[in-house]
């Protein structure tokens, strides 16, 4: 873990972990028990569609770091472990979702969370069952995991869930669900990561034969162009592969799409929606992408074997993670998100520059990193 100098150094982070705090207890008592997705105007209750069903485990998530940083047997600790548990366990039914390409997303940030904390095996049972549950969707031919678009579709955002496939592979032994994550990842790798370490969001087959045909996109620019989320769960999600795999093309992937977003994000290090946006938007940007980036940054320069790269890595995010806290911090307390900039679907106009909760999940779990 980095070494801070003063205090003073922790002090922002420690007052964004805090703000946090304040605006979940918010929403636990102005909302109780609803899942938000993104806000509309700062709220995050209203009617704007979801588009898809993926981010119930984000809010649960939260608790589950609130309660690591609360004092040992405190009142406040006690308060997070309850609401932890009681927004964890209605996700349980979902373990059997074949709808979404999302249980990664559902599962790692909730249950993974809860079965650490308590070590009770029927937790483990259920993230078991969502792994196996979320392997169905692998189509033999072409070789990936499908996306809840369609049988002939493969998404970038799929790096983030093949995680739980790897980890109930290697809970069961089961050598046949560690191929399925394995081949996903190549063909992933080989159809979805450019040259240049930039990444598209979809790729399109023919189911037929499994030929793979094209490069396209939902949430970005255009096929051609790396949208900047897509981007940071390519980095993040191919270091996860390494992490269960050891193999090493999967950390060079991770490499590579980091280096693409290290060399591309605005001086500040947070990246404009897409790194290829039209004239039009291209002042606007993705603070969701900035904090995966910086904590899955946090998690590869763990993983590198040279230190110069590793620091290197460990210094961008935490160069990300002081941005976000002096640039996007909601301060106002009629903001109900705790990060601003966040873009959800441009072209549909969901959630554009708002809070969205995964942009909240992961901008707390980069200062998990380094709060320690
Ligand atoms: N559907 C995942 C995302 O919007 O990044």
């Amino acid at each position: 873990m980095i070494q801070f100098e003063t205090e003073s150094d922790r002090g922002p982070f420690q007052a964004a972990l805090a703000l946090g705090k304040q605006k979940v207890q918010n929403l636990i008592e102005t909302h109780p028990d609803f899942y938000p997705m993104y806000t509309v105007d700062g709220r995050w209750k209203h009617e704007g569609p979801v588009w898809t069903h993926w981010c119930d485990g984000f809010l649960p998530g939260m608790m589950w770091m609130f309660r690591k940083h609360s004092a040992p047997g405190s009142a406040e600790e006690q308060y997070w472990l309850e609401q932890a548990i009681r927004y964890t366990k209605p996700l349980e039914q979902r373990k059997h979702d074949r709808d979404v390409h999302d249980l990664g997303f559902v599962f790692l940030s909730s249950y993974l969370r809860w079965y650490r904390h308590s070590r009770d095996k029927a937790l483990n049972d259920v993230i078991i069952e969502a792994g196996k549950t979320l392997a169905l969707r692998f189509k033999e031919r072409g070789q990936y995991l499908r996306s809840f678009v369609g049988d002939n579709s493969l998404f970038i955002d799929i790096m983030m869930n093949v995680g739980i496939i790897f980890y109930a592979a290697r809970e069961t032994g089961d050598r046949k669900l560690r191929d399925v994550a394995l081949r996903h990842c190549l063909t992933t790798r080989r159809v979805l990561v450019r040259g240049d370490g930039s990444t598209a969001h979809e790729g399109l087959f023919d189911v037929d034969s499994g030929e793979f045909l094209k490069q396209t996109t939902h949430q970005g620019a255009r096929g051609d162009s790396c949208w900047a989320r897509g981007l940071s769960w390519a980095l993040y999600g191919f270091g996860i592969s390494y992490e269960y795999s050891r193999d090493p093309r999967f950390l060079e992937t991770a490499e590579k799409c980091a280096d693409y977003y290290i060399t591309h994000a605005n001086a500040d290090g947070i990246p404009p929606w897409d790194f290829n946006a039209p004239n039009d938007t291209r002042k606007l940007v993705d603070t969701s992408a900035a904090a995966i980036a910086a904590s899955g940054l946090f998690r590869l320069s763990r993983l590198l074997q040279d230190p110069v790269k590793g620091h290197f890595y460990w210094a961008t995010g935490l160069r990300i993670l002081r941005t976000l806290c002096d640039e996007h911090l909601a301060g106002e307390p009629d903001w109900q998100g705790l990060l601003k900039g966040g873009v959800y679907h441009l072209h549909k106009n969901l959630g554009v520059d708002e809070s969205v909760m995964w942009g909240d999940y992961f901008f707390l779990e980069a200062l998990d990193h380094v709060l320690g």
